[in-house]
């Protein structure tokens, strides 16, 4: 059973604050919140270079974090590699493929910055780049994808769930038609990750990249590169615990994933994320799933009915509803939700403009949900923007 008073405990914060900005970050359980603090108080050393009983467990406690992860995702451990946020493992795949003038990436017009700027950026060295539009409500026709693949195609990004319209993609299909011409195919999790059973395996994608600190609920300064074939990228970062032999003419790169995380990792931080996708899975990622979707399609339904108020995005949505109040900027709106409720959201471009622009906007209030949000809350947002609509009524 789906214990939402249980789970709110894991959550000090949420007796205080109405907290709908999980598209953002969401707030980390007690749990993985103590398991960080036991490793900086009964623990702590580096990890992977040490003989000392510290380092060993340590080391250990990283790499249970690393089991824990794959096994959630059904991915390799070997191609599981921990990176700083999804934008990083983004711009370890960009820059870790070799290209050549000529190669071809598509991305679509729905993209967060973080996985539309390292394909753009291709283009001073030559790749060219295709953005495929989106429809109205942020669904990317996979049939837009076929179209677009050329016989030089070498990639396909685009997203899972978008996080400003909560559209869903259909990445089992672009998956399939991005191999179908021999392109891999990077798909950023970022808004599905812990929200929405994933399983790598049976997706197929290359490339599958997500925070740790969005559904996964680990903190800020985590992120996950899952790679299908971890040869398939060079390393980034060349450092110290990458290497199993350096002289001063040649050096040795380990396997993955010690290859691409050189240097001393955020080890309190994986250790936390291991712990709160313990937390996730334990939960049950399809209560998890139907939990945020109800809220999510409540809001969205409810809002729609004030007169004034704007809601994008699919009826098919995640746990992410994107609105306006005509007339008002969204800076506003969620100025006075936070003031007079202190409900918290997101307003403005969410680091998408050219997904905002797109649908001929300039910004909007975006209110995301997590496991720990309820339908009181959801009535509270919905009350006040009622309220606020007033104002320019
Ligand atoms: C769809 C999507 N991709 C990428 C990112 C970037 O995540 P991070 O800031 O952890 O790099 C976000 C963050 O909001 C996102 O929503």
């Amino acid at each position: 059973m789906y214990d939402l008073p249980a789970i709110r405990k894991d959550f000090p914060l949420l007796e205080e604050f109405i907290y709908l900005d999980n598209a953002a970050t969401t707030q980390t359980p007690v749990p993985a919140v103590k398991a960080m603090e036991e490793y900086f108080y009964k623990y702590a050393a580096n990890h992977g270079r040490g003989a000392h009983r510290l380092a060993r467990m340590t080391t250990d406690k990283y790499e249970d974090a690393r089991e824990t992860i794959a096994s959630f995702l059904n991915t390799d451990v070997t191609g599981t590699v921990f990176t700083r946020n999804a934008t990083e493992s983004i711009n370890m795949v960009a820059y870790g493929l070799q290209w050549h003038p000529g190669d071809h990436v598509i991305v679509s017009i729905v993209e967060h910055h973080s996985n539309l700027l390292p394909w753009l950026r291709l283009r001073d060295h030559g790749v060219e780049v295709t953005v495929v539009q989106a429809n109205e409500e942020g669904v990317v026709a996979p049939e837009q994808i076929d179209l677009a693949l050329k016989d030089n195609t070498r990639l396909v990004a685009v997203n899972h769930v978008t996080n400003v319209f909560g559209s869903i993609q259909d990445v089992r299909k672009i998956t399939r038609i991005g191999h179908k011409n021999g392109a891999q195919v990077l798909i950023d999790a970022s808004q599905s990750a812990g929200h929405m059973p994933l399983n790598i395996k049976e997706l197929g994608m290359d490339f599958l990249v997500t925070p740790g600190h969005k559904g996964l609920l680990g903190p800020q300064g985590t992120g996950v590169l899952c790679l299908r074939d971890p040869d398939s990228i060079e390393p980034m970062y060349l450092g110290g615990g990458m290497v199993s032999s350096v002289s001063i003419d040649s050096y040795q790169i380990e396997a993955s994933p010690a290859r691409f995380e050189a240097g001393t990792p955020n080890i309190p931080g994986v250790i936390g994320l291991g712990r709160a996708v313990e937390y996730v899975r334990d939960t049950g990622i399809e209560d998890i799933e139907k939990h945020e979707t109800i809220l999510a399609k409540k809001a969205a339904s409810l809002l729609a009915e004030i007169p004034q108020v704007q809601v994008y995005g699919p009826q098919n949505r995640a746990g992410v509803v994107s609105f306006n109040v005509r007339g008002m900027n969204p800076h506003d709106v969620a100025i006075i939700l936070d003031q007079t409720r202190k409900i918290c959201v997101r307003s403005g471009y969410h680091c998408a403009m050219p997904a905002i622009q797109s649908v001929g906007l300039k910004g909007t209030v975006r209110a995301s949900f997590a496991l720990y949000n309820t339908m009181e809350e959801v009535e509270a947002l919905v009350e006040t923007v009622s309220d606020i609509a007033t104002l320019v009524a």
